[in-house]
Order: C-alpha cells, then structure tokens, then sequence
C-alpha cells in the first residue's frame, strides 16, 4: 500500500523506497493483505478508528481487488462502527471511467481523499471529504496549513469537477479506456501477460525476460508516449481524460512497433 510521502502515511507503507530510512515512524498503523476481507476483520481491535485503502491500487500495479471486497469491508466497518476512507488520489475523477472509482461497487466511503487531478494540471490542491458527523471535530482553524483552504487552489478545484460533467470526460474515459484496452490486447504480443484496470488507467504487466519495465518505459518516452512503471513489470498508462480515438491509435501503433522491435531482438 502508499499513499504518498508524509511523515505519518509513510510509516503505513509496504513500499520500502518510501518508507525506510525516512523513521521515526508513527504507531499505530496495522496492514493486511489487500482484498483479503477476513484479515481486515481480524485486524480490527477495540481500539481502531478506520479501515484505509485504495479501491484500486495504482502504485501497487493497478491492483484490482475481489469484487466483492469493498462491499465487504462496508458492512465490516458498519459492524465495528470503524470509518471506510478510501483513497482516490489516483483513482478518482473520472480516471476509472466513473466520477470515484467506489461507484463501480455500489458503496459509499465515511471519508473520501482526493488530489492529483483536482487541480487540472495547474495547481497542486488535495482535499479530505467526509460527513458533518465526523468533519464537526474540525472547527475552521483548528487544522490548518499554510497552503491549506488557498483560495485560488480551491476555484481550480471547483472549476475542475465542473469541467468533469460539463465537457462528458468521466464518459468519454469509460469509452476510450476499453477501447485502449481492446487495441492493446489485439496486438496480441508475447511482452503482454495481463492488462488490468478500468477506464484510462491501464495496468500492464510485462514479460521481463524481453525487457524491463523502466527500460521499456523510458523506451516509450523516447518515442512520445509518457507512461510509468511501477513493480518493475507493470507499466501504467493513464492518459488525459480528454484522449480521442485518433490518438489512442496513433499511441498503440507506436507501441505495438516498440514491442514488435523488442520481440525481434529477444
Ligand atoms: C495513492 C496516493 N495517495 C496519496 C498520495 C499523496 O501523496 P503526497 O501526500 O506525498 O503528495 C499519492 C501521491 O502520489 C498517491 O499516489
């Protein structure tokens, strides 16, 4: 799990290049296999105040848990009165192909975070979303930041969502994202062992025995098409929710040419 780079998240992460050599870390954090909704029962204490996760995982490698585990841990939440906060950092906004990647069960979180596309681009903005019931131990002030409530980053913010509906991106992220997924899985290469994801967030696990997925990576790059590896053998595509047809073909032949090369070369 990672949700970023914080002093305290860190000390809840199983990605060591995050978290270690970055101590003293913060107690009190238990981690659990993800998708595994018994071990979250289990971990569950008298003392636990909420269950966090991604319903996605994104630097895990697009890691798409069981269907039935978010709303699994909905009702194990409800039991032990302990708060759902989901993590969309990365998978809210329309990336999945809905407005939060928690639609595509049918729940709803107690708490919600949101960052990255937030600020369309312009303007780093993250925000924590939940009911009155558990924001009203939070008066104005009595949490604050220097760059926290910036006026300018919270217009951005608002104007982003708006420009989600207005102009059909989360729509047009469903129809392209299976459309990219469908074109990637006809090259029918050997390099691809699996795509997962929903919407314009690809997941795609490579074969390393042809190359690494930092070097094929920045091979792409080379070549004008940004994506990143993460796990060393998925590569993650998340391209701009406004991507049209035109130019998902243009990048999937660009990327069937790199792996038609490297297969050649193996
Ligand atoms: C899933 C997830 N959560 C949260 C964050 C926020 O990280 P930070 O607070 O370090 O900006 C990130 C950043 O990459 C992320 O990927």
């Amino acid at each position: 799990n990672f949700h970023g780079r914080t002093t305290t998240i860190i000390s809840f992460s199983s990605e060591s290049n995050s978290k270690d050599d970055f101590g003293p870390h913060t107690p009190g954090f238990i981690s659990v296999e993800f998708g595994n909704s018994q071990a979250v029962e289990d971990a569950i204490t008298k003392n636990t105040a909420a269950v966090l996760f991604e319903p996605i995982q994104g630097e895990g490698g697009i890691i798409e848990p069981p269907e039935n585990w978010l709303p699994d841990i909905r009702e194990i939440c409800d039991k032990n009165n302990v708060l759902m906060i989901l993590d969309e950092v990365q998978s809210g906004l329309g990336r999945t192909g809905k407005l939060f990647a928690y639609e595509h069960a049918n729940i709803r979180p107690d708490g919600l975070i949101l960052g990255k596309a937030l600020g369309g681009g312009l303007m780093p903005v993250s925000v924590f979303l939940s009911s009155e019931e558990v924001l009203q131990w939070m008066n104005p002030g009595s949490h604050g930041s220097t760059f926290g409530g910036n006026p300018l980053g919270s217009a951005i913010a608002k104007r982003s969502l708006e420009l989600l509906e207005e102009e059909g991106l989360i729509e047009n992220s469903r129809v392209m994202g299976d459309y990219f997924k469908q074109s990637l899985l006809e090259l029918n290469s050997p390099i691809i062992k699996e795509i997962r994801g929903k919407g314009l967030w690809l997941g795609v696990e490579i074969d390393q025995s042809y190359i690494t997925g930092k070097d094929l990576s920045k091979l792409l790059l080379k070549k004008g098409i940004l994506c990143k590896e993460t796990r060393d053998t998925t590569i993650r595509f998340a391209p701009p929710l406004i991507i049209n047809k035109d130019e998902i073909d243009w990048g999937v032949e660009i990327i069937g040419s790199a792996f038609k090369a490297i297969e050649e070369k193996a």
